[in-house]
């Protein structure tokens, strides 16, 4: 089977512009400074030893999917126990992932590749490009969150060379470091914030009001992919809740940095707590579409999904510039403005400020009391169909590590195999780099490959003409 059938699997994106949307009573919330405040009854403090219910609302997935893939998980933690089993586990994950050999095309890690995918079927960086011309100049100024080692940025830097970025992960001992070698540093530049820590929680009110001054409204593109480590601990079960307060902050930077009409494409796991929901709710009243998107670039077992925000509908920045800044192109954006009513950018970054402050000593269980039907039943619908996949994937996982060591992979299971390299040409990206050590020693007449440095002339000469051959 060809991976186009999984890219063009885009379903239903949720859209402000529909007429059941007029989300007035929602909207109305934000009329006044009163409605900043958290209603008390939504905070709450959460521990390790939650309840199963307390990790999943019923409105937004259904109960029988939740507590199958809840055990599945559970299954997973305990084989990544000791560092033998979670060898063969990791070899599992590996091989029921139809695409696990995808590589990296031309990027430091599988993060390029993924947002080469989630490119491709949105358009994310505005580069209409062809299989000839696969880079776009122009003025690209876009922005990354959570991103450090930067695959992302060096994605962006190929596919729009002109660009300029600016990027803020956290900068602390001990965290991935952004890869200087990998990037373009003279296209690129790394935020830590007043406290140096490159810490969202603290800085991003900064970030926002340096890149405004340095830039102007010009931000057309944020990209977040923020996430930490939950096997330390075995806290999968918990992943959800504890990245909703890195999440909200990478959506607080998106809404205070894009312009208008500008995307922004945010990594993040399940959504089927109230904090997700009321989280994506806030993008769905300032985003012309928003959509839950599973690369195929990211493996199949895991919750991960991006949620992709299309067309900031808000006019413009008034409160910080001046009216002669404005210079709005899209007619279609503008279209939209006018004729839906939506909810004011300042007031949601103040809501969502206040909400970073409370996370300060208590969590946050959730925002809104009251979302529209429509988009509850779109989410659950969203969810539904991730927790499929996962339980689909894992029972094959599973069944894999049930069958004894001794049998050859090949022999325990059975995996589609697709034609991967026409997903690179989907994406309009470059195959994977041709290793040296791809030409078969054969070639050589039994002379060993050293590498270009330890080949004499003549055998110098024999790689071009297999280089040749290769070519017709
Ligand atoms: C999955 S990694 C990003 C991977 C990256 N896209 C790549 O190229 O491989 C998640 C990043 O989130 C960052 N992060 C976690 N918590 C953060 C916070 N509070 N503020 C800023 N960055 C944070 C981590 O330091 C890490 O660099």
């Amino acid at each position: 089977m060809d991976p186009t059938k999984d890219l063009i699997l885009v379903k239903s994106s949720f859209n402000t512009n529909s007429s059941e949307l007029k989300v007035n009573t929602d909207s109305d919330r934000f009329s006044d400074n009163e409605s900043m405040k958290v209603p008390s009854s939504n905070i709450i403090t959460i521990n390790q030893n939650m309840t199963i219910e307390s990790l999943f609302d019923e409105n937004l997935v259904d109960k029988k999917l939740f507590i199958e893939l809840d055990k599945i998980k559970k299954s997973y933690g305990e084989y990544r126990q000791s560092t033998d089993t979670s060898r063969i586990f990791s070899q599992a994950r590996k091989l029921t992932n139809p695409f696990e050999n995808l590589g990296f095309s031309v990027f430091m890690d599988r993060a390029g590749v993924k947002m080469a995918n989630c490119d491709a079927v949105f358009d994310l960086t505005d580069s209409q490009t062809t299989l000839r011309l696969m880079r776009q100049g122009g003025k690209f100024i876009f922005v990354t969150l959570a991103e450090a080692p930067g695959a992302f940025v060096q994605y962006i830097q190929w596919r729009r060379p002109t660009s300029f970025g600016y990027g803020m992960s956290l900068a602390t001992p001990g965290e991935i470091q952004w890869s200087k070698k990998n990037i373009n540093m003279e296209r690129f530049s790394i935020q830590n914030g007043p406290d140096n820590t490159g810490n969202l929680y603290t800085n991003t009110d900064w970030l926002i009001e340096d890149i405004m001054e340095k830039e102007g409204d010009n931000v057309v593109f944020v990209a977040a992919d923020g996430g930490f480590d939950v096997s330390k601990g075995n806290k999968f079960h918990l992943q959800e809740h504890l990245s909703n307060r890195l999440i909200m902050m990478e959506i607080y930077g998106a809404i205070g940095l894009l312009r208008a009409g500008g995307n922004f494409c945010c990594k993040v796991f399940d959504t089927v707590m109230p904090m997700m929901r009321d989280l994506i709710f806030c993008c769905s009243l300032l985003f012309r579409e928003v959509w839950l998107f599973k690369p195929i670039s990211s493996r199949p077992a895991n919750s991960e999904r991006y949620m992709i925000c299309k067309g900031f509908l808000l006019k413009y920045k008034i409160d910080k510039l001046s009216k002669d800044a404005i210079d709005v192109t899209d007619t279609e954006v503008m279209n939209i403005i006018d004729k839906t009513k939506i909810a004011n950018r300042i007031k949601i970054l103040t809501l969502l400020k206040n909400v970073n402050q409370l996370y300060e000593t208590k969590d946050v269980l959730q925002i809104f009391d009251k979302i529209p039907k429509k988009f509850i039943k779109w989410l659950k619908q969203q969810n539904n169909q991730s927790f499929r996949r996962q339980i689909d994937v894992g029972k094959k996982i599973i069944e894999y590590l049930s069958f004894s060591e001794e049998l050859e992979p090949s022999e325990k299971i059975d995996v589609v195999s697709y034609n991967l390299s026409k997903a690179f040409l989907l994406w309009r990206i470059p195959d994977n780099k041709v290793k040296d050590d791809y030409f078969p020693k054969a070639r050589y007449r039994g002379t060993s490959h050293k590498g270009s440095k330890g080949r004499s002339k003549g055998q110098k000469g024999r790689k071009k003409t297999y280089r040749g051959r290769r070519s017709h």
